[in-house]
């Protein structure tokens, strides 16, 4: 029986997100989730860490502590995606607002706090959103870095090129210099960019599967997820949208669905046509340490029947 891994999700819900979250909630054996911590994103801070809200409550989750934490990257102005998640960050199920409190005290003083107190190498830090929050931790705190025991984050793209510029994913493309912090950081990352997030697409069979749970929560999630794939379905013209932030959750439950390489990326973050590329040194063709697991591959048949299962217990 092995003990469940203590995370901090850090979130800009976003529909995926919130699936994301939800996995994490409805897997006590699997995860602890210690704290969930909001960023501006999707859409602006007052909406992701009331969504973060929204989704605890969904989940019947209210003593999970939400922080909210950076509004704005680091030196950039926010970008937002309310094309994609629409004016909510949640848009598709009519959920209501929360009546749970925001938890005082800031995101990032939650991380660093967190850190300092646990014992090392035993709290993961899952980011899905832009990194700033992990960003502005480390280096308020340089000592925690050494503490985490692992970085599984959700964010760029190299085979799958970029999707909010040809050559970016969006939430390093909203944050890179914060992304370069993370990535040079030397803690342990797991990458699930583009490239693998590109091949769990929410097929209407899967979404259906979602709707037929008959839940509150599962109905909600096919809303979700519907409402979040007609942007990309009409963009990649594919069967489906990728659902990108759960595969974090899900590689915490079941590593083996997924298969990357130990390699370098770095940011860029000086060039505007290239700004937020993950360039990842795939053929191992510079001298750059390797510094992530980035992942290319999953079973999108065994990640979705997890998901599925999971989301069935809410
Ligand atoms: O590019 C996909 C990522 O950007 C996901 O995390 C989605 O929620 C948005 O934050
Ligand atoms: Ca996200």
């Amino acid at each position: 029986m092995t003990t469940p891994r203590k995370i901090i999700i850090d979130t800009d819900p976003g529909q995926d997100d919130a699936v994301a979250i939800l996995l994490a909630l409805a897997s006590p054996e699997d995860i602890e989730v210690i704290g969930i911590t909001a960023v501006a994103g999707n859409v602006p801070l007052p909406l992701t860490q009331k969504n973060a809200r929204i989704i605890c409550e969904l989940a019947g989750e209210t003593d999970t502590p939400v922080y909210a934490g950076c509004d704005r990257p680091l030196a950039h102005t926010l970008v937002t995606a309310e094309h994609v998640h629409g004016k909510t960050g949640l848009d598709g199920p009519n959920l209501p607002d929360p009546t749970m409190q925001l938890t005082d005290g800031h995101a990032v003083d939650f991380i660093i706090d967190t850190l300092r107190n646990e014992p090392a190498g035993t709290v993961t830090l899952c980011p899905i959103g832009p990194l700033t929050n992990i960003a502005t931790a480390f280096q308020k705190a340089p000592d925690i870095i050494e503490k985490v025991q692992e970085i599984i984050l959700m964010g760029g793209a190299y085979f799958e090129v970029g999707n909010v510029t040809p050559a970016a994913e969006f939430n390093i493309y909203v944050d890179p210099e914060a992304a370069d912090i993370v990535f040079k950081s030397g803690a342990p990352i797991v990458v699930m960019p583009l490239d693998v997030t590109h091949k769990a697409l929410v097929t209407q069979q899967r979404n259906d599967a979602f709707r037929d749970i008959g839940t509150p929560v599962g109905i909600a999630v096919a809303q979700m997820t519907e409402f979040f794939e007609r942007f990309d379905k009409e963009k990649y013209g594919s069967e489906g949208a990728p659902l990108h932030d759960p595969c974090v959750t899900a590689y915490l439950i079941k590593p083996d669905l997924f298969k990357g390489r130990h390699v370098n990326v770095e940011i860029e973050t000086v060039s505007d046509l290239t700004r937020g590329m993950t360039v990842a040194d795939w053929w191992d063709v510079t001298d750059r340490p390797a510094n992530a697991l980035f992942i290319g591959d999953v079973d999108a048949d065994g990640f979705f029947a997890l998901l599925t299962e999971r989301i069935a217990r809410l």
